[in-house]
């Protein structure tokens, strides 16, 4: 954890937002006995296994294995790191967090500057739009057929024609200099002047998922180059990480985002009531924008422009996220340009049945090759069958495969037989097949090996045990802290976190499970929570933390056993030393057997 605020600080803002009631802004949850159940956040699925414990202040998702309390969960939810989630739920709890003077301050403190510059110049160029001598902005916005109430909606505005009017206005509402350089509005010329970067453009500020305005796109209202300026990247806008509009589709309430290239074409759809749509904002698409995507949507449709570039950017689009293992599909544009053309020429109900008509990856792929390969000579029909034969043996599933393979023989009159041996000529032995070849192979050593491996993975569930235990009673202390010690534990991760309890119990300050989260890395807190939860209600606490104890100086012993018995095998002739090997031997073999009668 870090240590930039007191723990003490830390459990307040904890206990003061109840993790049912956070988790709750995310997730519909359900009370089946003492936990709540819901839809993992973090995950695709179908069928709850996110849970959350209130007793315990922590959640934890059987699919993904993603637990933690209310911090890592607001961490991954909002994807900010601790200190971050710290100040959001202290925000939300009204809890004052005192001033840190840490670099990682400065830098927060830096971030927030940055966001109340963006809301002001946000401010001043809508000021601008509804301004009544320069009307064309508003002109504009009208002859594209958008209304005031969405121009509210996603606070367009209008920059002047000027060359430094934002940037005088910033100055004079007080802001910092450097922090106004760093926000992206204002370029410095070789003069070490300033002006502005957007000039006489329609502006739309881009949204954070959480409403903070971030940065900015500015259109011209007519003719020229470039079409569209963007804010360069900045502390607080990070292009491959965000979706234009995000902040309004993940509350559409749909379980379908849909993808599209611009930000004209999510403002239109939004104002005929489509909600679920973002933008790319014509970068190509990135993997955490990807994972944003999977997050909010159980399937995404990408409905890009319909021109060869927007096909294109679909082809890589899809690949990427049908890699991540989301559900995609296209939406494909009959006889416009783009969605904000369609669906003001031919209305929203139009643009639903084209919703339900987006195909998946393989039949667009499909359909791509047929576009691209004529079937009039046989020579083009067999180029065909082998190009829908690669395509359909790169599909992982057997049984989709299988369909599809059945439904392509159907529609183009070949016989299955024929697809499927081409396709099977294609498939690689599969990893499980290879697996096994290999494990006959195994010789006794790697047996040996195995069963070392399956030894150290019981003794690490051991200790983690002992210390779910410890927090849930911390009383059992007493009667731990004179037989073990944090270094006697084996794994390196308990170690540390063996340490960080041990110490808070030595100095009377108590420890609950939540407060564990704080410390665990995020790929053992899965299994921490799963033991907090099955393995944690034992009626003898004692019993069950001397059994554990035992076992793991059991464990102790063997592995020094070993190194004893290794060492007299290979032993480099020193007597002396031998006597004192043969000594040590002696007495873990007296101590096991009373280890072995005790338990
Ligand atoms: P309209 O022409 O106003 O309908 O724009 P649009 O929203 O349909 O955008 P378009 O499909 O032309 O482009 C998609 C997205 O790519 C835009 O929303 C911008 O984010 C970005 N973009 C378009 N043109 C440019 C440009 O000239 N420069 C930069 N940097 N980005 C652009
Ligand atoms: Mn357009």
């Amino acid at each position: 954890m870090s240590n930039y605020y007191p723990d003490e600080v830390i459990e307040e803002v904890r206990l003061s937002n109840d993790i049912v009631d956070v988790v709750g802004e995310y997730v519909k949850l359900q009370k089946k006995g003492k936990v709540y159940f819901g839809l993992c956040p973090f995950h695709n699925e179908k069928t709850p296994s996110f849970n959350v414990v209130p007793s315990g202040q922590y959640f934890n998702c059987f699919g993904c294995g993603r637990a933690g309390n209310v911090f890592q969960f607001i961490q991954l939810a909002e994807n900010l790191d601790f200190v971050e989630a710290v100040k959001l739920l202290a925000d939300r709890a009204h809890i004052t967090l005192p001033e840190g003077n840490s670099a990682n301050d400065g830098r927060l403190k830096l971030k927030q500057q940055l966001i109340e510059i963006n809301v002001e110049a946000a401010r001043y160029f809508r000021s601008i739009l509804f301004n009544n001598t320069n009307t064309e902005g508003i002109q504009y916005l009208k002859r594209r057929g958008i209304n005031e109430t969405t121009i509210k909606k996603f606070g367009l505005g209008f920059s002047t024609d000027e060359w430094d009017s934002l940037y005088k206005y910033l100055i004079e509402k007080g802001f910092d200099h450097e922090a106004i350089k760093l926000s992206g509005l204002v370029i410095q010329n070789k003069k070490g002047g300033f002006y502005d970067r957007f000039r006489g453009r329609i502006m739309f500020p881009i949204f954070d998922i959480r409403g903070n305005v971030i940065g900015f796109g500015g259109r011209i209202t007519g003719q020229g180059e470039p079409k569209y300026m963007n804010s360069p990247e900045t502390l607080v806008y990070d292009k491959g990480r965000n979706l234009y509009a995000l902040n309004y589709a993940k509350n559409s309430g749909e379980k379908r985002l849909i993808l599209v290239e611009g930000y004209m074409d999510v403002i239109s759809l939004h104002q005929y009531g489509i909600t679920n749509v973002v933008a790319s904002l014509g970068t190509a698409m990135t993997e955490n924008q990807g994972k944003l995507l999977k997050k909010y949507a159980d399937e995404i449709i990408i409905a890009y422009d319909a021109d060869t570039a927007g096909q294109s950017a679909t082809l890589r689009s899809m690949d990427i996220l049908d890699d991540m293992g989301c559900n995609v599909k296209v939406l494909k544009i009959p006889d416009a340009k783009d969605p904000d053309e369609f669906i003001r020429k031919s209305g929203p109900e139009e643009f639903r049945k084209l919703i339900n008509k987006s195909v998946t990856l393989l039949e667009y792929k499909i359909k791509l090759i047929e576009s691209r390969i004529s079937i009039e000579t046989t020579e083009g029909q067999v180029r065909f069958l082998n190009e829908i034969a690669d395509l359909l043996a790169k599909v992982s599933n057997s049984i989709e495969r299988e369909m599809y393979a059945r439904k392509f023989a159907r529609e183009y009159n070949i016989s299955e037989q024929s697809i499927f041996s081409e396709i099977l000529k294609r498939i690689k032995p599969s990893k499980k097949v290879e697996r096994r070849i290999a494990v006959k192979r195994e010789d006794l050593k790697s047996v040996t090996a195995r069963e070392n491996e399956r030894k150290k993975g019981s003794n690490i569930h051991n200790e983690r045990l002992l210390l779910c235990l410890l927090c849930t009673d911390n009383s059992l202390y007493r009667i731990i802290k004179s037989k073990i010690k944090p270094e006697d534990f084996t794994d390196e991760n308990n170690r540390k976190v063996a340490k960080f309890i041990f110490e808070k119990l030595e100095n009377e300050k108590g420890i609950v499970p939540a407060e564990l989260f704080n410390i665990l890395d995020q790929s053992v807190s899965g299994e921490y929570s799963r033991i907090l939860m099955e393995e944690c209600n034992c009626e003898d606490n004692t019993k069950a933390v001397m059994d554990i104890i035992n076992k793991m100086e059991l464990y102790n012993l063997d592995n020094r056993l070993e190194e004893i018995l290794n060492e007299l095998n290979n032993r480099d002739g020193k007597e002396g030393n031998v006597e004192k090997l043969k000594h040590e031997l002696q007495s873990i073999i007296a101590r096991k057997k009373k280890l072995r009668f005790h338990s």
